[in-house]
């Protein structure tokens, strides 16, 4: 349909460009191209500007093309873009290894290792964990996204369109529910099921890790009681379990801190971290106490570009910025205007079931009524397309695609912001009417 449209044609030149030789498992969000981007602005390819609040998926919290960060890698590009690092090392990357080590909450001294993406990042936790511990299981929870490769696939809940037709999965990957206090899943209930899972599906004795998001991101961006991570660390503590935390989504201030974990003081055992710290190059890292990311042996773990310089570089350079710039606050503030708003559309809008967020990770639930509560994943991406068509970039998120997320570049102007909510709220009223 897109590939249709004429008010864009360029983009619609590139569309059908697409089609013709790009796998249909990778479908564009949006009918139009990028031709540029800065800030929290995407510019199309026919020139139309769009207030970007997807950033990425999360990647860009210092926002597109951040200045100092295209100098940190213009940089590095004069000096060398790859070695290998476990062939050739260089100082960028124990850099990043350093300062992630001291930003990760917790007095247990730390190591990290560095990766590509969110997934590879995954994929390596759980292996230290294995290793470490010498046990199989790993536990993850429902409505979990945790990467697309077997094993974080398989610690991925949401079944469509993820997993449907690509299995066998990974096994030794036990599930149980996440706290969600919108449907009214509790603390309690979760902790119950938890040890319902030691009795009647494994043996606690034999579970090498739990990996959790300290907010589900891909799952509906929902926020646990602040209770729920010091229990299920104390469960972990009680069984020798090793606990990490996957802060790819909810990292580099996200949600008004620099990891998630510090709003309920949790120290995580290993903490996997990606998409904003490479500030839009690929660049992720496990991180974690020194003792269990030292267990593997010499060589046990790696890959070719892992912890590539020029990414290395640009992470340096976003560890500044959000310093530099108070990120953090901005990120309480950004998200503190658009909860303010957005519990008016609850009571407004008879399809917005729940506002809720923590920082900048803000969702917003969208629901055939109020007292059914059942999602309306359609109606949400009529919203989705509205959004776009009338300028604003969001996200659908939820295992019934019925949550909009908004992680936006922390950058954004207030401005950019509040045009952002205006034009999404048109959109809300026009999606609804044409229902
Ligand atoms: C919490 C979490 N973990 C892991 C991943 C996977 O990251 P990547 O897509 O870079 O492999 C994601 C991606 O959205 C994520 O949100």
């Amino acid at each position: 349909m897109e590939q249709q449209l004429t008010d864009r044609p360029r983009s619609a030149a590139i569309l059908a460009e697409h089609a013709r030789w790009v796998a249909r498992a990778k479908t564009p969000h949006v009918g139009f191209a990028a031709a540029r981007a800065r800030g929290a602005i995407v510019v199309d390819a026919d020139g139309r500007e769009y207030i970007d609040f997807s950033g990425g998926v999360g990647s860009l919290n210092v926002g597109h093309c951040h200045p100092k960060v295209v100098a940190a890698v213009r940089d590095q590009l004069d000096k060398f873009m790859h070695t290998d690092y476990a062939v050739v090392p260089y100082e960028v990357y124990v850099e990043v290894c350093r300062r992630l080590c001291e930003a990760v909450p917790g007095n247990s001294p730390k190591k990290a290792l560095l990766f590509n993406t969110g997934a590879e990042a995954v994929e390596n936790a759980v292996k230290i964990a294995r290793y470490a511990t010498g046990r199989p299981a790993v536990i993850a929870f429902e409505g979990a996204f945790h990467g697309r490769t077997y094993m974080a696939m398989s610690l991925t809940s949401r079944v469509h369109p993820y997993k449907a037709g690509f299995g066998p999965f990974v096994p030794e990957v036990y599930r149980i529910p996440y706290p969600n206090p919108y449907r009214g899943i509790t603390t309690d209930m979760v902790m119950e099921s938890l040890q319902r899972l030691f009795r009647a599906g494994v043996a606690a004795t034999d579970v090498a890790a739990i990996i959790v998001e300290p907010v589900q991101g891909e799952g509906g961006y929902i926020v646990p009681p602040d209770d729920f991570l010091p229990r299920l660390r104390d469960v972990a503590d009680e069984h020798g379990i090793v606990l990490i935390v996957d802060e790819v989504q909810t990292g580099f201030g996200r949600t008004g801190r620099m990891f998630a974990v510090e709003h309920v003081g949790v120290e995580p055992d290993l903490m996997t971290v990606g998409k904003s710290l490479g500030g839009g190059l690929p660049l992720s890292a496990v991180v974690g106490k020194a003792t269990l990311m030292d267990a593997p042996v010499p060589g046990g773990l790696g890959g070719t570009f892992p912890g590539n310089p020029v990414a290395c570089a640009a992470a340096l350079a976003v560890f500044d910025i959000i310093q530099e710039e108070n990120l953090l606050a901005r990120a309480e503030a950004i998200g503190r205007t658009m909860l303010e708003r957005m519990r008016g559309w609850v009571e407004r809008y008879p399809f917005v079931g729940d506002a809720r967020g923590r920082g900048a990770m803000v969702g917003l639930e969208i629901v055939k009524d109020k007292e059914s509560k059942q999602p309306d994943g359609q109606l949400t991406q009529r919203i989705v397309r509205r959004a776009w068509e009338n300028g604003v970039i969001i996200l659908q998120a939820g295992l019934e695609g019925n949550v909009l997320r908004f992680p936006m570049p922390l950058v954004i102007t207030d401005e950019q912001l509040n045009r952002g909510l205006d034009i999404l709220e048109r959109s809300m009223q026009e999606a609804a009417a044409a229902r």
